[in-house]
């Protein structure tokens, strides 16, 4: 609770509630995280909507409808252009009817949707847990488990290194970088060490890659409790080759720690869906959307509402442990 409602770098949690006249009681609640996004070639202040709740007695009645009318009121005026959530079916059925603020684009829309992408690490691993399979495919494992590790091999002018912590080559990183994007979390070591290196449960596994001594990008990624790896955020230089590189580094120090799979949550518009594929992870049928919830038209609703200018991975949401929410 700390980590994301008060040690957020962007600031503190504006924690909204809806209590029951007479008793007090808090019956709903709408929390609202700060977050800084480079939005064109600014920094603008925005909002992840997230971790909103009504307690069942109080289900169906309009509450959180009401709240979130009065929420996002007060975010338009204080001049936050517009937030963005990761909603499940239910809580954008209540955005999408609570239109606030200006402009033709105000409102709710769904502009970006993840899918799931997964890469097979070890055959024996997965095939292990449907015991009566598994135990025909052992022996068969051996040349799957030769075979991605030489896949997974790197150009030999990249060099891939353990991050612990991110310092001040990540913010030169960042600030040569960014302009080459469109709409994106601010991803300066501020941020990185809060998302990555400091959640109460644990740090993210962090791989830098470099070449000739310089920085040009960083995968993070966790592993569950099953032993599947989950990658939740890629950043650097947008190109196809260092994107690969990252890739293939991540699925090599998941191949070493013994994970089953590794999976990748990717918005449907990322321009480098080709490369991830081409790597060798193939689509799951799951899907599920990113919403803007745009108060102010105007150019930095206009970039978020282009799905093509996003970069966002699932490392973006606003929960600890990404492995437990797809
Ligand atoms: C999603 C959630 C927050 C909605 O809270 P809620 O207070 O029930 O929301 P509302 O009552 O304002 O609206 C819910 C629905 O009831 C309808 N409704 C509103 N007033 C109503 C009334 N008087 N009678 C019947 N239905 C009503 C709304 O139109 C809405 O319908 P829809 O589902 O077709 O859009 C709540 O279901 C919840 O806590 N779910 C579990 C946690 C969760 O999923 N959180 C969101 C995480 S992203």
């Amino acid at each position: 609770m700390h980590w994301l409602y008060e040690a957020n770098p962007a600031g503190p949690c504006q924690l909204w509630v809806a209590e029951e006249m007479g008793t007090g009681r808090i019956v709903a609640t709408r929390p609202v995280f700060p977050w800084r996004v480079r939005v064109g070639h600014r920094e603008v202040l925005v909002a992840q909507a997230g971790d909103a709740m009504t307690h069942p007695e109080f289900r169906r009645r309009g509450v959180f409808t009401s709240l979130v009318q009065v929420v996002w009121s007060e975010l338009r005026d204080q001049g936050v252009p517009f937030s963005f959530s990761f909603s499940n079916a239910g809580a954008l059925s209540v955005y999408r009817k609570t239109a606030v603020g200006q402009g033709s684009r105000a409102g709710t829309h769904e502009v970006l949707w993840f899918r799931r992408l997964v890469y097979p690490l070890s055959w024996r691993l997965i095939l292990g847990r449907t015991p009566a399979i598994g135990g025909l495919i052992t022996g068969l494992d051996l040349p799957r488990r030769v075979f991605p590790r030489r896949r997974l091999t790197l150009p030999k002018h990249l060099s891939v290194f353990r991050v612990d912590r991110f310092d001040r080559e990540f913010d030169d990183l960042w600030i040569r970088t960014a302009q080459q994007y469109g709409v994106l979390t601010v991803r300066d070591s501020r941020y990185l060490n809060w998302r990555f290196m400091d959640p109460p449960t644990g740090a993210f596994q962090v791989l830098g890659l470099r070449t000739q001594g310089e920085l040009v990008g960083y995968i993070a990624f966790e592993v569950d409790a099953q032993g599947n790896g989950w990658i939740a955020d890629l950043f650097g230089l947008p190109n196809p080759e260092i994107v690969a590189a990252l890739l293939r580094a991540s699925l090599g120090a998941m191949l070493e720690m013994g994970c089953a799979t590794a999976s990748i949550l990717v918005a449907t518009d990322n321009p480098f869906v080709r490369v991830i594929r081409d790597v060798g992870f193939f689509q799951r049928a799951d899907r599920f959307p990113m919403a803007v919830h745009v108060y102010r038209d105007g150019v930095d609703a206009e970039t978020a509402l282009d799905a093509r200018r996003w970069w966002a991975w699932y490392g973006d949401r606003d929960v600890e442990r990404l492995a437990k929410h797809p």
